[in-house]
């Protein structure tokens, strides 16, 4: 049931990665449905290709109606709605935001990356402000290089936006470029350290989700 929305108006910062992958990880548990919200389509695509994933996962683009509005219908039907977001700060970024549960916002290792997160960050902000709390929201440090000094200053640009940082990160691994290629996840292939960063991050948007509940 929980709605949780990747945004972030930048584009290439691994929205639609942390989605295709954050989908399939949940969808060996439960029934999921991947909501493209991207005009470009890139989730609906990817699910195309994938012929061998996982039963559960079910991959839909956004129709003409209102996104809150087909969000809310679907969302009933299956254990996690993941939504994928689309570049630029548009109505449907609001619209995302506002039907989510949770807000995972993917920022890439570089200080622009972060400033382009600041508006996101504000509407998240007005929401939390306008329901008391919902919905949670963090940000995720995708395609780090670790132990660099370069992450060490992400890690304090983001503090001072004021959303928390998931512990769990992915790293810059030509694995999740492969995946979405072959319209598969990292968890079915072969990179061990990718396939645990993304389980890791799996974990901690459940505690996320269900802090709310
Ligand atoms: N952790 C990662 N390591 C290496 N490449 C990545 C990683 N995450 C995403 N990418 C690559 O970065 C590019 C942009 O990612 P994508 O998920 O399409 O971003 P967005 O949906 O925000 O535009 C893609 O080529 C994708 O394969
Ligand atoms: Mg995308």
């Amino acid at each position: 049931m929980p709605v949780v929305a990747i945004v972030n108006q930048k584009g290439g910062v691994g929205k639609t990665t942390l989605a295709t992958n954050l989908a399939w990880a949940l969808a060996q548990t439960g029934s999921v449905l991947l909501f493209d919200a991207d005009p470009q389509g890139s989730a609906r695509d990817w699910g195309h290709f994938n012929t061998g994933g996982p039963e559960n996962l079910s991959v839909q683009g956004a129709g003409n109606n209102p996104l809150v509005d087909q969000v809310r219908r679907l969302s009933s039907r299956y254990d996690w709605v993941i939504l994928d977001g689309p570049p630029g700060i548009s109505n449907v970024s609001a619209d995302a935001v506002r039907v989510a549960d949770a807000v995972l916002i993917p920022a890439k290792a570089s200080a622009f990356d972060v400033w382009a997160a600041t508006d996101i960050v504000e509407a998240v902000k007005a929401r939390q402000t306008a329901t008391k709390g919902t919905p949670k929201a963090a940000f995720v440090i995708t395609m780090a290089k670790p132990r660099t000094r370069l992450g060490r200053q992400i890690d304090a640009a983001l503090a001072e936006l004021g959303l928390p940082v998931l512990q769990n990160r992915t790293t810059d691994r030509v694995a999740y470029t492969q995946a979405g290629n072959d319209g598969t996840s990292v968890l079915s292939g072969s990179d061990r350290t990718a396939r645990d960063e993304i389980t890791a991050i799996r974990h901690e948007l459940e505690q996320l989700s269900h802090d709310h509940q």
